[in-house]
């Protein structure tokens, strides 16, 4: 939810501001601004509108110039996308971005306007700028201490002094914000990737620590203006990994990348044979003490944790419930000191999975967090932390972090279920093997491509759709229509199958296309069955299945078959053709893929 770049430094830093900032459009894309210091003045272009906008606007009326800069791109929040509304904020003397929510913004406004200021924009950030201008009496450190101890909320800042020409300031509270070691400047960001063509160096900001950036170094302090040591932290991602690569869309990249994904998250928990989450802290006597397990996550971070269900609950006999972050905050959950509480993110930066985290900390829970951004908010708070190794997720749709995501939840049912008895170390090892045959198979299904193309032309026209299944196959028909919706604004729904005739059935006509998965042995007849009440409807049917188990046309107008693999393993399969589906009917329908309207990929507001 907005992304925050700024660097001081040797070089003119336009180029290098929009392109931390193209990096970061994965954040919010509705505006987009910089303000530089140039030529003793603070200079700031912003536009309603995409980065291009932004440079369009450069183009036409003149760029900016500049070694010390700060930008941003926007997902709004208070006020309309707008000219007016864009970051950054600014006077004469100070100018900000700002990624989060000021919640008593009001109060402070209604201060600053007893005391002669007034406001041009509907933002919350404005009323930080004028805060910050009201305590600056020449000291900015002084005055960013006394604004933090003022406002309430999440926020990371980036601020320019006009006064100090050659540094910018950051501080952050409850949003991300690092602090990138450059060789001929620093740099800020919301996230690593803005950052990885000049640097892997980069130091994680604790809250409320104040950065003063210049050329020559980084001084970190707290409120109180004491100094703070920091460790440095190396990125691991490839540069080309925030790149397309020739790939049409990052989605398409992602989907691509996902035997790879797996791969490089699964290889090194795994030791003869043997699933081995030790590494993480995660011991075999913590893992046969819990009675209960909860898992809780957002979006398509939820629908991983739902396959996590079915697989722990089936080979490890325990119960596991499963949360949506924002409904569980709120709910309060009978969490007890006896429970695993597993949060799952990718970008560990989520606001209701964060707070998810909190509330199960102080009920005494132990913590466990699945996260793909190394030291994200919700893997430095949790008292165990498994790191996927998806890379970087650009496109707002997530593919290969869900991937991931399910690997990890496999990998911890079969250790959860041999550290209980439930499976012998044989079939603990059997599963294991299974799970690392899934990137080879998953290879050879992405030439499903050609298929599931055909597949999006028969959707591309629908106003609605249905997804079906059971158990695991109506877990993964989740994601499957979550993607559909999100990328391609087709209306769809998922359904269990054999709840379709208590009601939802009557939606079925010949204009609602239905997509069923079938990949479970157990449930395949059943299924089946469902399947030829909604083709007897006149709804046109894409079955997903594995190969060899029903015959084209009987059941179904369109098949996608997949190859065999243990039951449990099937989703990992299935995931793909759901994903080209979805992807392939956003395309034909000429939307904004990788970004789709009004999302973002880092929801750090509740
Ligand atoms: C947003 C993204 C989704 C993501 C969800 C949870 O809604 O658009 O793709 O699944 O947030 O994000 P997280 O980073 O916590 O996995």
């Amino acid at each position: 939810m907005c992304g925050i770049v700024g660097y001081a430094g040797k070089e003119d830093c336009v180029d290098l501001l929009i392109d931390g900032l193209q990096k970061l459009e994965y954040r919010g894309y509705d505006s987009a601004g910089i303000a530089v210091i140039q030529n003793s003045h603070i200079e700031v272009k912003k536009t309603k509108g995409r980065l291009a906008d932004l440079v369009d606007k450069m183009e036409t009326e003149g760029r900016l110039k500049g070694c010390c800069g700060i930008g941003h791109t926007r997902w709004a929040t208070h006020g309309e996308p707008s000219d007016i509304n864009s970051h950054p904020h600014g006077n004469e003397r100070i100018s900000i971005v700002h990624n989060g929510i000021i919640e008593n913004y009001r109060e402070i406004k209604e201060f600053l306007i007893e005391h002669g200021y007034s406001f041009e924009s509907e933002t919350d950030t404005e009323t930080v700028l004028k805060l910050l201008d009201y305590y600056y009496k020449g000291d900015p450190i002084d005055a960013i201490a006394h604004v933090v101890k003022e406002i309430r909320g999440s926020y990371a800042l980036g601020i320019l002094f006009m006064d100090f020409p050659d540094r910018i300031f950051a501080v952050r509270k409850d949003s991300p914000l690092i602090i990138g070691i450059g060789e001929n400047g620093n740099f800020i960001a919301s996230d690593v990737p803005a950052i990885l063509k000049y640097t892997r160096n980069y130091y994680l900001l604790e809250q409320n620590e104040i950065a003063t950036l210049t050329e020559k170094g980084v001084d970190i302090c707290d409120i109180h203006k004491n100094p703070v040591k920091k460790e440095i932290q190396v990125a691991d991602w490839d540069l080309d990994a925030a790149e397309k690569g020739g790939y049409e869309h990052f989605m398409l990249k992602e989907i691509n990348e996902q035997p790879t994904s797996i791969r490089t998250t699964i290889s090194p928990r795994i030791s003869d044979g043997m699933p081995y989450l030790e590494e993480s802290g995660m011991t075999k006597e913590m893992l046969k003490s819990y009675s209960r397990i909860y898992i809780v996550a957002c979006g398509t971070a939820m629908h991983a944790g739902l396959i996590g269900k079915y697989v722990i609950e089936k080979l490890a006999g325990i119960e596991v419930t499963v949360d949506i972050a924002s409904e569980f905050r709120y709910r309060n959950p009978l969490i007890t000191d006896k429970d695993l509480v597993i949060l799952i993110s990718q970008s560990g930066e989520t606001a209701d999975t964060l707070a998810a985290l909190k509330l199960a900390k102080e009920k005494g829970a132990t913590t466990m967090s699945i996260v793909n951004v190394k030291g994200a908010s919700i893997a430095r708070e949790s008292d165990i932390v498994i790191y996927t190794h998806a890379g970087p997720e650009i496109s707002v749709a997530s593919t290969k972090a869900y991937a991931v995501q399910l690997s990890v939840m496999y990998l911890l049912a079969f250790e959860l279920a041999y550290a209980k008895g439930a499976i012998t170390k044989e079939e603990c090892m059997r599963l294991t093997k299974e799970l690392q045959n899934v990137p080879d198979k998953i290879q050879d299904i992405l030439v499903l491509k050609e298929r599931c193309q055909f597949i999006a032309s028969r959707l591309v026209n629908a106003e609605s759709l249905l997804y079906i299944g059971r158990g695991l196959d109506y877990a993964l028909s989740m994601e499957g229509s979550l993607k559909l919706k999100e990328i391609s604004y087709i209306h769809s729904e998922s359904y269990a199958a054999g709840e379709l005739k208590h009601g939802t059935i009557s939606l079925v006509t010949e204009d609602m296309p239905v997509i069923a998965v079938a990949t479970q042995s157990d449930l395949f007849e059943k299924t089946v069955s469902n399947i030829k009440e909604v083709k007897a409807r006149g709804a046109k049917v894409t079955m997903i299945c594995r190969e060899g188990t029903v015959d084209d046309k009987a059941v179904a107008n369109h098949l996608v078959t997949l190859p065999d693999m243990d039951d449990i393993m099937m989703p990992m399969l299935a995931l793909v053709p759901m994903q080209y589906i979805a992807y392939y009917t956003a395309v034909l329908k000429g939307c904004d893929v990788d970004k789709p309207r009004n999302l973002a990929k880092s929801v750090t507001v509740e």
